[in-house]
C-alpha cells in the first residue's frame, strides 16, 4: 500500500465523519431514519450521515486542506473554478467499508421518492463494486461464530437485520451477486442463507447467486419472503415471522427435491443445473442419487441431462 492510498483512505474516513456529524444539524434526516425504525445505535454502528450541500462539504475540505485530494476520488466534481458538486449532496450517507473497516466509498439515498434512489461512489482502485460486500466488516466475526452468513439485497436490509440481532448479514451493492462476492464470503463460511426481496427480481437473484456460491463450496439455503416484503420491512412488521423464515430456510436442493417429487419437471432441470456447479464430486453424486429416487429416473440418465460446460470464472 502506497503512501498515497493511505492518504486517500484517511480523507475518505474524514469525510465519513464529516457526513456523520452533519446529522446533528439535520433533524429531517433524523426524522426519516426514525420513521424507518433505524435506532441511534445503528446510526452509530454504520456511521450513517448526511450531505447538507456541496458548498458545506467544500468549505470543510478547504479548512482541512484536502480539497484537491478529495476531488480525485471522483465523489466531488469540479464544475468550474471554485465550483464543485458533491455527488451525494442532499442524500443520506452510508459509508461503504472494506473487510478491514476502511471507508472506501459511499452509498447515498434520497430522502424522498425520486430517481436514482441510490447512488454509489465511482469505481476506483479501492472500490470495485463487484467484489465489495456491504456489512462484512461488521458481520465477519458473527459469520464465523454463527457458522453461516445471511445475504440480503440492500443497505437498509443489512442495517435492520443487524439491529434485530442478525449480525451475520451482508449484501452486495445493488449489483448482481458475483463470483467475487462468493469467493470473499467463502473465506468466512461454507453456509449461506439467501434472504432476497419477495418479488420476481428477488427470485431471479437466487438463481444467479446460487451457482457462484456452490462453485465455491458454499451450501445454499433459501428463505422466501412474502410478496412485496424485504428483510427491512419484514423486520419491522413481523419479527417473529422473520425469525421463523430464517430458522426454516431450506437447502436449495431439498426445496427442489420436494418439487421433483410433486412431478415438477422444471425443478428437475433446475436441480441438475445447480448440481453441475458442485465441485465436490462425491457430494454431486449424492445429489444425483437423491434426484434419481425423487424422479424415478436412472442416475445415468440424470448425469447425461446435467449441463456439462459451466462458465464460472475461477
Ligand atoms: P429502500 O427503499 O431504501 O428500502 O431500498 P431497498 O434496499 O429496499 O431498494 P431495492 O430493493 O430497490 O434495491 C436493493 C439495493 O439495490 C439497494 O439497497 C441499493 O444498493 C441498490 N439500488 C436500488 N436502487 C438503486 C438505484 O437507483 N441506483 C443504484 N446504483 N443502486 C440501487
Ligand atoms: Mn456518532
Ligand atoms: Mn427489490
Ligand atoms: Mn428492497
Ligand atoms: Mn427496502
Amino acid at each position: 500500500e502506497s503512501k498515497r492510498s493511505t492518504k486517500v483512505l484517511q480523507i475518505l474516513e474524514l469525510v465519513a465523519s464529516y457526513y456523520h456529524n452533519a446529522l446533528e444539524n439535520a433533524p429531517k434526516v433524523i426524522d426519516y431514519l426514525k420513521s424507518r425504525g433505524v435506532s441511534s445505535k445503528s446510526v452509530q454502528n454504520f456511521m450513517l450521515g448526511y450531505s447538507p450541500s456541496s458548498e458545506d462539504l467544500v468549505s470543510f475540505l478547504k479548512k482541512e486542506g484536502v480539497l484537491d485530494a478529495y476531488e480525485k476520488t471522483g465523489n466531488l466534481i469540479k464544475l468550474d473554478e471554485g465550483v464543485y458538486r458533491d455527488l451525494f449532496a442532499g442524500r443520506i450517507i452510508i459509508p461503504i467499508r472494506d473487510e478491514k473497516g476502511n471507508c472506501i466509498a459511499f452509498g447515498g439515498r434520497l430522502l424522498q421518492e425520486g430517481h436514482p434512489k441510490y447512488i454509489n461512489s465511482p469505481e476506483s482502485e479501492f472500490f470495485k463494486k463487484r467484489s465489495v460486500v456491504f456489512g462484512l466488516h461488521q458481520a465477519r466475526e458473527y459469520i464465523k461464530e454463527m457458522g453461516f452468513v445471511v445475504v440480503v439485497e440492500g443497505y437498509f436490509d443489512v442495517i435492520s437485520m443487524h439491529q434485530e440481532g442478525y449480525k451475520n448479514t451482508v449484501a452486495p451493492l445493488g449489483t448482481a451477486f458475483s463470483q467475487d462476492h462468493a469467493k470473499v464470503l467463502s473465506k468466512y463460511t461454507k453456509n449461506a442463507v439467501l434472504l432476497f426481496d419477495g418479488d420476481n427480481a428477488g427470485k431471479k437473484a437466487v438463481k444467479l447467486a446460487t451457482p457462484y456460491l456452490l462453485f465455491q463450496g458454499v451450501n445454499v439455503k433459501v428463505a422466501y419472503l412474502p410478496e412485496g416484503e424485504d428483510p427491512d420491512t419484514m423486520a419491522r412488521k413481523d419479527k417473529e415471522g422473520l425469525r421463523t423464515l430464517i430458522q426454516n430456510a431450506q437447502d436449495i436442493f431439498q426445496i427442489l427435491i420436494e418439487e421433483i417429487k410433486e412431478g415438477k419437471s422444471s425443478s428437475l432441470k433446475d436441480f441438475l443445473y445447480y448440481a453441475s456447479f458442485v465441485k465436490d464430486k462425491v457430494y454431486q453424486h449424492e445429489l444425483i442419487k437423491l434426484a434419481s429416487s425423487a424422479s424415478g429416473l436412472p442416475v445415468s440418465l440424470l448425469y447425461e441431462q446435467m449441463p456439462k460446460v459451466q462458465k464460472v470464472e475461477e
